[in-house]
């Protein structure tokens, strides 16, 4: 473990080190991990989940780089793991419980050693079975109590920046009679950890934006909204300001998240300068978003940031997870109007018969989705559609399955994330039997799967002989196959959903295609294709024009024409 030292400096005139100047420790559980002054720990963070997990990790990260403690290389060596957890589905969190034993060793091994839980298997209706299922866990914070990490830990002392002895306490509030998490902390403590640097961004070449904390949908499956509490937007201005400061810092592309990142702005206050929008709802729940922000309005804002050259500072703008309830024409015009703006959405369908569309609670028929889809695709001719499917929810028949196969083959997505329906505490869904056996769900998982790989495939080879804009993200292998980087490197980000490697292309054999020095490179079009290619390796966070000529159904392979193009350019 890494111990380092802490240079105190010199107390102002008038005041004594006392003890009182550490906060109290408000766990009973870590009542005794009180900071030693002169030692603090190394960190290891380990993040599951979605894109917002990783981006709640950066902040934590930061959280702790600021009090002064090192990161350790894995979580062997750390004094202090973090462990950030998804609760989607069952598996997730079985990975952590699963862990337990392996952390309770290391733990024996070296007495000092402190385990933190944070995320969304942090639910306050569980907290307490929490200690019963983790028990190597030292501390659990909820996701809207993490800007608490450092003060909760009795790190965040006399010594810290004010914005960590200063976080805003986290709120408890009830949803149709069970308490859950509130975010009303959470736009406020990002602001102070912008305003303190305190966001260690895990990338130097891609940016998470959070822009709206929480869920307000129903969908009885899901457990985000117990894990995350009900939909916070942050302040219009916050975002563009944190967007010019990633465009001053040089990224390349900038990814805005939310759990419903398009219903963002309407839980905010109605102003005079968003007079002009008035969009309304065309499925789901109305609401009044009159004069109110949106995400349209935030992309046409983030776009205008030009530089010198008058082109968009960062050439790739982003937004995940859309929800089709909340995509207006607005946003399809902005999507289509603004340069910076990529030409991919990922917009879950979840299923394609409308009664179990009904029964998941999603309050949209497949011909809402394919209306919208429809629009978007005539908006921004060829943009890149992914989604989100659940088999063998309740009650679902092998008719109704095979409804969600025929809606992929008229929509054909680019991508699917699917996954098989696992019950989750708490859900209205609990109330229904989870009647598809195992085998069943398994079944109609691989055959969904095989389904789209055709498809997949198709769409990807749409793609040979033309050129694409590829935002260089990582070295793959070196000549002998062995992985000499891979970015982001830090902390071990697993992606519940991750893409499989295309095990058809084979990325060793570029190595060395381009010349002496050249390796495996690997990146993303800006229709949110992965390309591998064989180049230089300083070539990593630079957009590189790839000649596409080999397609597997999840990745394209080319050559680099042009190492260098001007950044931006929308693909041909
Ligand atoms: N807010 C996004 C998705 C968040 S969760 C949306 O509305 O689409 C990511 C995905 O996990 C979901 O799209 C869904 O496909 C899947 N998922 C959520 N709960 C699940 C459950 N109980 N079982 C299986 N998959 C689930
Ligand atoms: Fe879950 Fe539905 Fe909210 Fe997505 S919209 S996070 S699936 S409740
Ligand atoms: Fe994300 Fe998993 Fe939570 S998908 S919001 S980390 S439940």
């Amino acid at each position: 473990m890494t111990i380092r030292q802490r240079v105190l400096s010199p107390l102002p005139a008038g005041l004594t080190a006392s003890p009182q100047s550490i906060p109290p420790a408000i766990d009973a559980q870590v009542s005794e991990f009180r900071p030693d002054e002169h030692s603090l720990p190394s960190f290891f963070v380990w993040t599951l989940g979605c894109q917002m997990n990783q981006s709640d990790s950066e902040e934590m990260a930061g959280q702790l780089l600021a009090v002064g403690c090192a990161r350790a290389a894995s979580m062997e060596d750390a004094g202090l793991v973090i462990i950030n957890t998804c609760a989607v589905r069952e598996h997730a969190e079985a990975k952590v419980i699963g862990r337990q034993g392996v952390l309770a060793d290391l733990k024996r091994a070296r007495p000092g050693m402190r385990v933190v839980l944070t995320g969304c298997a942090v639910r306050e209706a569980e907290r307490p079975g929490l200690a019963r299922r983790f028990p190597a866990v030292d501390l659990f914070l909820r996701p809207d109590e993490e800007p608490e990490l450092a003060l909760r830990l009795g790190l965040a002392s006399a010594q810290a920046p004010v914005g960590l002895r200063n976080v805003a306490t986290a709120a408890t509030t009830v949803v149709a009679g069970r308490p859950v998490s509130a975010a009303d902390g959470l736009a406020s403590s990002r602001a102070s950890a912008l305003s303190e640097k305190r966001v260690a961004r895990s990338s130097t070449i891609s940016a998470w934006l959070p822009i709206v904390y929480g869920c307000d949908k129903t969908c009885t499956y899901c457990i985000v909204p117990f894990s995350r509490g009900p939909e916070r937007s942050r302040p219009f201005d916050d975002i563009v300001a944190e967007a010019r400061e990633v465009a001053g810092d040089g990224f390349t592309e900038l990814t805005l998240l939310g759990q419903n990142v398009n219903s963002y702005g309407h839980d905010l206050p109605a102003e005079q300068r968003f007079a002009h929008i008035a969009t309304e709802r065309s499925a789901g729940r109305r609401l009044d978003l009159k004069s109110r922000p949106d995400l349209a309005e935030l992309l046409v804002a983030i776009d205008s940031i030009h530089g010198a050259d008058g082109k968009p500072v960062i050439p790739r703008l982003r937004f995940i997870t859309s929800h089709p309830w909340d995509l207006s024409d607005r946003l399809i015009d902005a999507m289509a109007g603004c340069e910076s703006v990529v030409e991919h959405l990922h917009l879950p369908i979840q299923s394609g018969d409308d009664e179990m569309l009904q029964r998941m609670g999603r309050q949209y028929t497949l011909s809402h989705y394919t209306e919208r889809l429809a629009r978007i695709r005539q908006a921004v001719p060829g943009i890149a559609i992914s989604t989100d499917i659940i088999v063998g929810f309740c009650g679902e028949t092998d008719e109704q399955f095979q409804a969600t196969l025929r809606a992929m083959g008229e929509i054909r997505f680019d991508t699917v994330f699917a996954a098989a329906y696992s019950p989750r505490p708490g859900t209205p869904a609990l109330r229904l039997a989870d009647d598809v056996p195992p085998e069943i769900k398994r079944r109609r998982l691989n055959e969904l799967l095989a389904v789209q790989q055709e498809i997949g495939l198709e769409c990807n080879r749409e793609w040979i002989g033309r050129e694409v804009a590829v935002l260089v993200e990582r070295v793959t292998r070196v000549r002998r196959g062995t992985t000499v980087a891979v970015t982001p490197p830090s902390d071990d980000a697993v992606d519940a959903n991750a893409e499989p490697d295309d095990p058809i292309i084979g990325v060793p054999d570029l190595a060395g295609t381009a010349g002496e020095g050249s390796v495996a490179l690997a990146g993303r079009s800006r229709h949110n294709k992965l390309v591998h290619f064989a180049g230089d390796p300083a070539l990593v966070g630079r957009e590189v024009t790839v000649m596409i000529d080999y397609a597997g159904p999840f990745a394209l392979r080319g050559r680099a024409t042009n190492p260098l193009p001007s950044a931006g350019h929308r693909d041909a």
